[in-house]
């Protein structure tokens, strides 16, 4: 994204997404934004209502702010009811369903003020979106003057071997939320946007502990490894890591689909490959046999495994971590088999 920038600064990932919101609103003078299926932006009211994850994270809350709809987030390996599809067809697909259907039938495009996306979904399954849809998504944005606003609270701060994930497109956006690793644990979230885009007054948008020096000096201090090391490490420890998991699409029969970027990477698992049902509960099971062994991973979606380590690991650390992972899982496979062949048995 090309300077000069102006930022805000806040205490948390959500915060970030709020400013973005509101200064979208703002600055656009639109009331509308689009957001994504799977989308995690967070828990205040504003970054919830753009959240489209599971529904206990919005239970009980409504009504949220109102103005946001979510469209299908070009996840090629579910693809529409009827089956999985070819992933730049899929891709260019759900970017187009936003002009050719929404824009044509129920969302004025001139009433939107902006398009938040994760470049990455976390929280959704760790599902990459592909470039083209990404650069598909710029394009339209641009035709109609809406803000392309990116969350890179997760996958952001050299996670994916670049300073942000959106790089990776080529795609420059309007604004980028920023937030947990950028203070390495410190409480810290950002909004950075083209400078241009922040033309709001003062007083407008604040936050008493935003910005407080502590963050920023941890968030300094973690930039400064990032540049130095722990963004290239990121890239060569997890192609490495990468490399070896997509074996394993073809070695262990409960993994489905292996993706990502950098040291963000997705496991989803499956009961039958060939019908790519999920294995909700057999996810669940590796995950607690991996922690009992020491390793500690994170589903996500609804029945992947989140591997999201530290920058620093180094590639002993991985080997050691992909070992602990790949003994559950052919635990896990092996009790699936076994209930397998009681049901047939007794069937
Ligand atoms: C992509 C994304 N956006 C926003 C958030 C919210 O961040 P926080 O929990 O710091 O408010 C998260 C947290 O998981 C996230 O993954």
């Amino acid at each position: 994204m090309p300077g000069p920038h102006k930022f805000f600064y806040g205490n948390s990932g959500a915060e970030a997404v709020e400013c973005a919101l509101k200064l979208a609103r703002y600055h656009t003078g639109r009331q509308n934004v689009i957001a994504f299926l799977g989308a995690f932006h967070g828990r205040t009211m504003g970054a919830l209502s753009l959240t489209g994850s599971k529904p206990q994270q919005k239970r009980r809350f409504s009504p949220l702010v109102p103005g946001v709809t979510h469209v299908r987030y070009p996840y090629a390996y579910r693809g529409c009811t009827g089956g999985a599809q070819e992933e730049e067809a899929f891709s260019m697909g759900c970017a187009r369903y936003i002009e050719e259907k929404l824009f044509k039938t129920i969302l004025a495009p001139e009433e939107v003020a902006a398009i938040f996306i994760e470049p990455i979904q976390g929280e959704g399954g760790y599902v990459v979106a592909p470039d083209n849809f990404l650069r598909e998504l710029r394009a339209l944005c641009d035709r109609h003057g809406i803000l392309l606003v990116v969350d890179e609270v997760q996958s952001g701060a050299g996670r994916t071997g670049k300073w942000w994930a959106i790089e990776h497109s080529g795609v420059e956006p309007d604004m980028v939320c920023m937030a947990k690793g950028i203070a390495s644990g410190m409480p810290l979230g950002i909004c950075m946007t083209k400078a241009e885009i922040m033309d709001w007054v003062p007083g407008s948008h604040a936050s008493t502990f935003g910005g407080n020096p502590v963050s920023i000096a941890a968030a300094l201090a973690t930039m400064d490894i990032i540049q130095r090391e722990a963004m290239a490490n990121a890239a060569k420890v997890g192609e490495l890591m990468l490399e070896r998991l997509r074996g394993w699409k073809e070695t262990h029969p409960l993994v489905g689909d292996v993706r990502g970027r950098g040291l963000m990477i997705g496991i989803e698992l499956v009961k039958d490959k060939a019908t790519r049902e999920p294995a909700n509960a057999l996810r669940n099971r590796v995950e607690t046999l991996a922690f009992e062994r020491g390793l500690m991973v994170l589903g996500c979606g609804e029945t992947s495994i989140r591997l999201c380590p530290p920058l620093i690991l180094s590639e002993q650390e991985a080997t050691v971590a992909l070992d602990i992972l790949e003994e559950s899982l052919s635990v896990v496979e092996e009790e699936h088999r076994q209930a397998g062949a009681v049901a047939g048995t007794s069937a």
